[in-house]
């Protein structure tokens, strides 16, 4: 057995008992779907710290804790404070949750985040589909030894975000009069935001949205076998496209605005699936 699923299995079995179900559905709360685990009944928190060899975010505000609980009558956990690259910790680590998530039986992951829009038709507060991602500008989380046991070493990456889960995200919103709108997502390392010429580059590349996190996720989950479905929410227009330069506090401030509709759309989706 490797290494890096061994910590998985001790991490596992740290909190094996206290896991009160099999969950369906992961979920990944971004920035703007900070008070989505009000949503959730029957709670059972497992914080971070309690997990052993777990990453804890660094970041402030954000809380570290697998919600289970039921949306509906699906069984899910919700991540509640996600790990970034950029606060020093490993892809290895970043990716941890996630493959802890579907050890725990999930087999569906949804990711949420918040981005900057590189799509000139993009305004802050525009909820955006993820159809694709560029990892390109990252270390991929599976380099090194292949852990076997979670997925193959050369995985196919054609079809990273689930056609069905697709269509049943777009009907969704559509029933919820919801404009969502579809792209391509890039994750760069961060923290400091891009330059206007990287913003350029990354349009050319193709690239709708641009942010810090997801990608490794999403890559880790598909190695895994997961479905898995994504949605930005587009803060702000990204570096060079508006006359404002970018802050944290916009980020967030539009995070908030859009939070009940971004909120209405994962909680319908997950009902749906
Ligand atoms: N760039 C990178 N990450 C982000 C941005 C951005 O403009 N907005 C929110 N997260």
């Amino acid at each position: 057995m490797s290494r890096l699923y061994d910590e998985l299995i001790e991490a596992y079995d740290s909190i094996k008992s206290r896991i009160p179900f099999e969950p369906e559905i992961a979920l990944v709360l971004g920035s703007g779907l900070g008070d989505f685990a009000n949503n959730i009944t029957n709670q059972v928190l497992i914080p971070y710290e309690d997990i052993k060899g777990f990453p804890i975010s660094t970041v402030s505000g954000h809380a570290g804790t697998f919600v289970f609980g039921l949306i509906g009558d699906k069984k899910i956990v919700a991540m509640q404070g996600r790990v970034h690259h950029y606060e020093g910790y490993s892809m290895h680590k970043v990716v941890m949750p996630i493959r802890l998530m579907k050890l725990f039986g999930a087999k569906k992951l949804i990711l949420t985040n918040a981005a900057g829009g590189i799509n000139e038709s993009f305004k802050p507060g525009t909820l955006m589909m993820i159809t694709d991602q560029i990892t390109s500008f990252v270390d991929s989380p599976l380099i090194g030894e292949n852990v076997e046991e979670l997925g193959t070493r050369f995985p196919d990456m054609s079809n990273v975000y689930d056609v069905e889960l697709q269509a049943l995200m777009r009907k969704t919103a559509s029933s919820l009069d919801i404009d969502l709108k579809e792209g391509v997502y890039l994750q760069t390392t961060g923290p400091s935001y891009e330059t206007p010429a990287e913003i350029k580059m990354f349009r050319g590349f193709g690239a709708d949205a641009v942010g810090m996190s997801t990608t490794c996720e999403a890559m880790a989950a598909k190695h895994m076998g997961m479905s898995i479905a994504g949605v930005s929410c587009i803060t702000n227009l990204a570096a060079g496209m508006s006359s404002t330069p970018l802050n944290h506090m916009e980020v967030k401030e539009t995070a908030n605005r859009v939070a009940k509709q971004f909120e209405a759309l994962i909680k319908n989706f997950i009902l749906a699936i």
